[in-house]
Parts: C-alpha cells; structure tokens; sequence
C-alpha cells in the first residue's frame, strides 16, 4: 500500500527519536494520565517489539498482513475507504510518528518567497502528521496559520494538542463521506504531499485547492504516476498534471512544485 511505502522510503529512526516521537511521549503520557517517563518506556517497548522498530520492515510486513486480513471488512473500494483509513488509524499513526522529519532551508525558493509576507496560511491537504506544514510554520513563528485536512482519527487529536504545544493557529479540515472536500480557506502554500493518489477524485481535489490558492501561491506535491497498490487508488494522475499545465502553472521542480500564475 502506498502509504506504507512512503513510510518505508523514509530511514527507519528509533533512537535518538525524532521530535514527533518525543511529542507523542509527551501526548500519551497527559492522554492516559502517566509520569512520562512510563510513556517513554511504554513508547520504546512497542517500538522494540517489532525489528526495526515502527519505521522498519517487520512492522511494514505487519501493516501489509493487517491490511489483507481486514481487506474482508474494509477494501479500498470508494464506499469503504475511509472506514478502511478509520479502521487501520492506530498503525498508520505509529508507523507515521517514526517518519523522518523533513527540513525546509533557508534558501527554498518557498521559504524566501513566503518570509517576504506578513502572514502565511498553508493548506495541508492529507497532511498525515503534518510533518512539513509544522515544521515550516516554526520556521514563521507567529505569523503562520496552519489549515490540516485529512480524515479525522486518532492523529487529528495528536495534532490538534501539538500544535497548541508548539503555539501554532491551527484548524481542521474533516474528510468525511458527508463532505468529502472540505471547504478550505484562502491559502499562499498548498502542501499536497503523496495524497493525489489516495483520492478517486484528484482532478475535484485539486480545483478546490487552486480555487482558493492565491495568485503566486505555491503547490508543493507529487503528481507524478504511482504505483498501483492498495489505498492508492487513482495511482495515474496524467489528467491532474494536464489541468495543472491548462492553468499555466510554473514548474519549479517538475511533478513537484508549482507556482500558481500571478493572475
Ligand atoms: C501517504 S499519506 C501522506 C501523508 C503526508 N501528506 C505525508 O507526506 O507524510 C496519505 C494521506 O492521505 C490521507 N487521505 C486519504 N484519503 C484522503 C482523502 N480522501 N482526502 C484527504 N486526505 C486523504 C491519508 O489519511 C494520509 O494521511
């Protein structure tokens, strides 16, 4: 499944831990009312009873079995998928706490371009644990607001209390069978990061976000084709990278950042 292979591109981390395992620390300990040294140690067990650790291979065969065992009850098919994305959470977030951070530099043409505005919205769309918006938004302290959109399990709760940690405006977008495209607001930054392909509808995504885009705004993603695999479930995207180009885009780093057209 694709998002388990996005996991496993990633270098496996147990210690020293990343800043989201040391948060998830900190989280689970208020959540469940323990020292967090207790936490810790409940942390590192889990991480210590599968090889590798969340990030490694025996927990990604892990993840794959799970996903074939419940693929009875819960397949990728449109009328099960989220339930699927529900069901499957609690891995997934495990699995994603062990991502490797990603480090924006001082020099990113986004970076340059948004120091330049007084306040920045950035949209994530199936922003996973956010690892990018947030750590771009602590780069912009203060003056950065946060809009997540993903389907709303154990991780939204995660990333509501990190983000009131860390003193970043941050609000919610629910994915949901009853909105599927969640209303977003007007945004400079649009992070839409290995999430076209997890959607039946990437073309309808995507005009939702260049419709509230601003003019200049960037689009950080991959549009590029993907493998077929199980929850990626439009993995050609050819039709997306079309519109893209129709609206006269800027390629900045090809299938992967765009600047949307001053007007
Ligand atoms: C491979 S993960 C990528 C997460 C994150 N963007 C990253 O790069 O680390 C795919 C994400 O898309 C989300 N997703 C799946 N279907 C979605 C939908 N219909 N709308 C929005 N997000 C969705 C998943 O819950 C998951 O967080």
């Amino acid at each position: 499944m694709a998002l388990l292979k996005g996991l496993f591109a990633k270098s496996p981390t147990i210690e020293p831990l990343n800043r989201w395992q040391e948060a998830f620390i900190r989280w689970n300990a208020e959540r469940l009312g323990m020292s967090e040294e207790e936490s810790r140690a409940r942390y590192l067990a889990s991480a210590a009873s599968v090889e590798g650790g969340h990030a490694g291979r025996e927990f990604r065969r892990h993840c794959e079995v799970q996903h074939e065992v419940f693929r009875v009850l819960w397949s990728d098919a449109p009328g099960e998928v989220l339930d699927a994305y529900r069901f499957h959470a609690p891995m997934h977030f495990l699995r994603m706490i062990a991502y490797t951070e990603y480090i924006w530099e001082g020099n990113d043409p986004v970076v340059e371009a948004l120091a330049e505005l007084d306040t920045v919205t950035i949209v994530d769309y199936g922003c996973g644990l956010a690892q990018q918006s947030i750590n771009l938004a602590r780069r912009f302290n203060g003056s950065v607001d946060l809009f997540l959109v993903d389907i709303p399990t154990i991780r939204k709760e995660f990333l509501a209390w990190y983000a009131a940690d860390l003193k970043i405006p941050c609000a919610f977008g629910d994915v949901t069978e009853a909105d599927p495209i969640p209303t977003l607001p007007a945004h400079d930054l649009c992070i839409a990061e290995q999430v076209f392909e997890h959607v039946y509808n990437p073309n309808e995504v995507f005009e939702a976000i260049h419709a509230t885009l601003r003019p200049g705004g960037f689009l950080k993603t991959n549009v590029a084709d993907h493998k077929e695999e199980f929850m990626h479930v439009t993995p050609k995207l050819a039709s997306l990278r079309q519109r893209i180009a129709e609206l006269g885009y800027e390629v900045l780093v090809p299938d992967r950042m765009f600047k949307k057209p001053a007007q």
